[in-house]
């Protein structure tokens, strides 16, 4: 029997049908954001797609809309929330797509760090700054504590405006991101940076490497990115003479280092459009993008960095289904999965995401 309200089978053939006539009945009312990784059975409804900060930018730019649907994963969707006005419902069709990096720096743990650099007389110094993949929570703390958010395209300019604040960056959670952004774009040594594991004594630091850090990079990482290697660069390198490799900051930093191109999944798409005929590209993100890339350019040699890596799994957990439940609850005047952030943490939070939307 059919209950009212249920995931529709994923074998229906009216699938497209059914969320094509419920986004119509909506009309203005909702607003379909899509992040790159989502699969093309989403994008196709998606109003506006985009990496993270555009998707911030774009959430915070439709006050009208009533109902904003965020097709990609948890902390996206809290962003939004928290830069959308308190009339306006975020919605997130499978609250399972989470994000295994966000989830590696938890409040507590994050506390517990930065009492241990107050037990050392070094907060004034700190300018802490939080990766977009991180809890509502930790953008809150981080806000709080006068950092900044930041993404993928902007991370280069948050650091520096970090550095114009004080003299060492705590960055959370990715150290990718940090690592490759301080050393490769900034010109730090890696001795610079050290690396704060949340799950040793101290975070597994002498108070001299804190005291002489000047990039203290939380131990969190991409599952996905993560298993790009250099042994992946190599090998392609070796199969597609000429080839060009194009790879994400999410990567560890002998990929990029090794890479000839980094970026967000933004820059990475506009790399891929302005490529010349009959050029090759081993691309290092995520699955679902390189195919559609892939699929868009039949002139252009595309492929994915490595086989042996698969699609996010906590992105994909959007597909067409729960898009369709998504937009007809709504119809139905029931509203679905709405991501709420507390007003103390949201208020936090948005005075670091502004800092980062202020960057020059
Ligand atoms: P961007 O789209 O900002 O490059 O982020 C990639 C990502 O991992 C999102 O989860
Ligand atoms: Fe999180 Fe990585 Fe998936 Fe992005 S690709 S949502 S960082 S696990």
């Amino acid at each position: 029997m059919d209950c009212p309200g249920d995931l529709p089978a994923p074998s229906d053939p009216d699938l497209v049908a059914r969320a094509t006539a419920a986004k119509a009945a909506l009309g203005d009312r909702v607003f379909v954001l899509g992040h790159h990784y989502q699969r093309d059975e989403v994008i196709q409804f998606a109003d506006v797609t985009g990496d993270s900060f555009k998707l911030a930018q774009q959430a915070a730019a439709r006050p009208d809309a009533e109902f904003i649907l965020f097709c990609g994963v948890h902390f996206m969707a809290e962003s939004a929330d928290i830069l959308t006005t308190p009339d306006q419902k975020v919605i997130l069709p499978d609250l399972a797509a989470g994000c295994s990096m966000a989830d590696m720096a938890v409040l507590g743990q994050v506390e517990t760090a930065w009492e241990r650099f107050e037990d050392l007389g070094i907060t004034g110094e700190i300018v802490p700054v939080t990766y977009m993949n991180s809890s509502a929570d930790i953008k809150g703390f981080v806000g709080r504590n006068k950092g900044v958010v930041c993404t993928s395209s902007n991370a280069k300019r948050a650091l520096d405006w970090s550095f114009e604040q004080g003299s060492k960056v705590f960055f959370l959670p990715d150290q990718h991101l940090g690592r490759n952004t301080a050393v490769l774009e900034m010109g730090f040594d890696l001795d610079d940076c050290v690396l704060y594991d949340p799950h040793k004594p101290g975070g597994g630091l002498t108070d001299d490497q804190l005291r002489n850090a000047r990039m203290i990079l939380w131990r969190g990482h991409c599952s996905v990115h993560g298993r790009f290697t250099l042994e992946s660069v190599r090998e392609v390198r070796e199969r597609v003479p000429g080839v060009n490799v194009l790879v994400h900051p999410e990567c560890r930093h002998e990929v990029v280092r090794a890479a000839d191109y980094v970026g967000s999944t933004e820059y990475i798409i506009k790399a891929l459009d302005a490529a010349e005929p009959g050029s090759s590209w081993a691309v290092g993100t995520e699955l679902n993008l390189v195919r559609r890339m892939a699929l868009a350019h039949p002139d252009k040699q595309i492929m994915f960095l490595d086989r042996a890596v698969c699609y996010c799994s906590t992105m994909n957990r959007i597909d067409l289904p729960h898009l369709v439940w998504a937009l007809e609850e709504l119809v139905a005047g029931r509203v679905p999965n709405q991501i709420t952030v507390d007003p103390d943490t949201a208020h936090h939070a948005r005075v670091a995401l502004d800092q980062m939307l202020a960057l020059p």
